[in-house]
């Protein structure tokens, strides 16, 4: 995947580009979101959510409980995380961090700068910037471990 580099225009318009990436995601693959409050990581996963046909209702960032699970296409599991209150990463390991990263479904985390140490060496980044009110610049790029 090259390098892409977009300024979506609205919530809908972030939602659509995830919906459309999630099309070619596939067990093992793990998303990690950076950006700050309201720059749209959950929404671009509501986006993810839709292309993998999961309603995105039912998409809430996981804040109390770090992670949420939903099932989605041919009962693909989605691990979605929400690491803004971690303080500490021992927090991660209490969660069989392990299990969800490296297992049979497709991980997307928020917040993922918070892995520290426990950062995958492959994933596909998407970093969100708030140009506007209703402006956010999307960087996504895939990192691979050389
Ligand atoms: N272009 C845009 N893309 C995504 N969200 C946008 C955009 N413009 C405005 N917004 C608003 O910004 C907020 C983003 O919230 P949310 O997705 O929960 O962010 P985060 O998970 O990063 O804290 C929403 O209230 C949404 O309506
Ligand atoms: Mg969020």
């Amino acid at each position: 995947m090259k390098k892409i580099k977009l300024t979506t225009k609205s919530q809908q318009e972030t939602m659509d580009f995830g919906e459309g990436f999630a099309k070619a995601l596939k067990a093992g693959d793990i998303i990690c979101l950076f950006g700050d409050l309201g720059s749209g990581k959950t929404t671009l996963v509501k986006g993810f959510a839709k292309g993998l046909l999961i309603s995105p209702r039912k998409v809430h960032s996981p804040t109390f409980t770090l992670m949420n699970v939903y099932e989605g296409r041919n009962s693909l599991p989605i691990f979605h995380f929400d690491l803004y209150r971690i303080e500490d990463v021992k927090e991660i390991f209490a969660l069989d961090y392990e299990e969800y990263l490296f297992g049979n479904g497709v991980a997307i985390i928020e917040w993922a700068e918070k892995l520290h140490d426990l950062m995958p060496g492959n994933y596909y980044s998407f970093e969100l910037k708030h140009k506007s009110e209703n402006e956010r610049l999307i960087t996504a790029t895939k990192k691979e471990k050389k």
